[in-house]
């Protein structure tokens, strides 16, 4: 656990979480910090919790010490949101002390009954609520519906202008600096790349509320953003905010000039396709990458799709239907609305097709709204004739991927 201060009585709490999956589910290559705000002194307000507490009175007291307040100045917990990577510490720190308030949404005071039973101590707050502590930081409550979940809110100090946004602005990887102001420009280009693995494995489906939230961030003009996951912003407020503009642009199809070919092979038939597709894309100046759906985790699969306009699906079909890796991988980018993208799929047989139709039917059942250049299916080892189709769809993706591009 580390305890910086980001602004005029304000510390930032965060701690590297690592060997775990995120939500159970996702892979954290470089880990994930967890954040939460010390506000006040004498009147402290937590904002989102004590991250990384080891959930013991030492440890507490460790805490403390270095925020440099007492357990008895804690009156006030701020619970922007209720996932448990920001409540989990609520049971043990409720053993140790109850003199304090939670302050959150309607909806998240239903779920902290349901996680930690009824509790006179909950004040619901609405949009607009202030809360004023005696070191004359006044808390604002904004609230920010479906970033992540329906009961999300963000928390705006305005006499440092610092915007608090639980998992708004959020980012995987681990943290050596805890702002912007201590990154290099390589630092930040490296985050950037968990910023959209995060985003596109845990806020993708709610593109839309997110949106609202970055347009309600801009119209407050913090100073500082400070999220739940990731840095906090001080140098350049306006970086953060643009890239997640732009994830959010990219749920609605057009992202880069990229195009990404998902690929799964039972026998190295429809392998040998993948091989040739990147030829031609390489051959094209097309930006690609080729990522195998069997051996590689569904969070690096999403966070690629995310950025890409273009995508080729290349997988055989199996027992009449298409390769169980891939169509599950398909479901999945659905389900994280990986929608309006240009694609094609390409994949062997032997005695009957089917992964074409499979496909197709997926694209259809998920509403992914993608441009869909019509689908080859061949048999056995790919010939020249197959490679001579495949080269047309390809360059048929190529110019459509392009097209989007210039018109957009
Ligand atoms: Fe970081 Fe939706 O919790």
């Amino acid at each position: 656990m580390k305890v910086f201060p980001i602004a005029e009585g304000i510390q930032m709490v965060s701690v590297n979480a690592t060997g775990f999956l995120f939500e159970g589910m996702w892979d954290l290559p470089y880990g994930v910090s967890i954040n939460s705000y010390v506000v006040g002194k004498e009147e402290v307000a937590l904002i989102d919790g004590i991250c990384g507490w080891d959930h013991t009175k030492e440890g507490l007291d460790t805490f403390l010490k270095e925020a440099g307040i007492k357990l008895e100045d804690i009156k006030h917990v701020v619970l922007n949101h209720m996932e448990p990577d920001h409540t989990e510490w609520i049971s043990a720190f409720l053993e140790l002390y109850t003199d304090f308030d939670f302050y959150c949404s309607k909806p998240a005071s239903l779920l902290l009954e349901h996680f930690f039973g009824k509790d006179d101590r909950i004040k619901v707050v609405a949009d607009g609520d202030t809360l004023e502590l005696a070191s004359g930081h006044k808390l604002t409550f904004v609230s920010a519906p479906g970033v992540h979940w329906p009961d999300t809110m963000m928390t705006f100090e305005e006499t440092t202008k610092t915007l608090f946004t639980c998992d708004n602005f959020g980012s995987f990887g681990s943290l050596e600096s805890l702002t912007d102001e201590g990154c290099e420009e390589k630092d930040l280009e490296f985050l950037e790349t968990q910023q959209q693995r995060y985003y596109s494995n845990v806020l993708a489906s709610f593109s839309t509320q997110v949106g609202r939230g970055v347009q309600k961030t801009r119209e407050l003009n913090p100073a500082i953003i400070a999220p739940g996951h990731g840095l906090a912003w001080k140098k350049d407020v306006n970086r953060i905010m643009d890239d997640y503009d732009r994830y959010v642009q990219y749920s609605k199809g057009i992202a880069k000039e990229e195009v990404l070919v998902l690929w799964g092979s039972m026998y190295g038939m429809s392998g040998k396709m993948v091989q040739y597709i990147e030829e031609i894309l390489e051959r094209e100046g097309m930006t690609h990458k080729a990522i195998p759906v069997n051996t590689t985790d569904l969070g690096t699969i999403i966070q690629h799709a995310w950025s890409a306009t273009g995508i080729i699906v290349v997988a055989p079909t199996y027992e009449f239907n298409l390769f169980p890796p891939m169509s599950y991988t398909v479901e999945e980018m659905g389900t994280k609305r990986v929608q309006g993208r240009v694609g094609f799929y390409t994949g062997s047989f032997g005695w009957s097709g089917g992964g074409k139709k499979h496909f197709a039917e997926i694209i259809e059942r998920k509403k992914m709204n993608w441009d869909l250049v019509e689908g080859y299916e061949f048999k056995g080892t790919p010939k020249e004739e197959d490679k001579r189709v495949v080269e047309e769809k390809v360059l048929e993706v190529i110019k459509k991927v392009r097209t989007c591009i210039a018109e957009q």
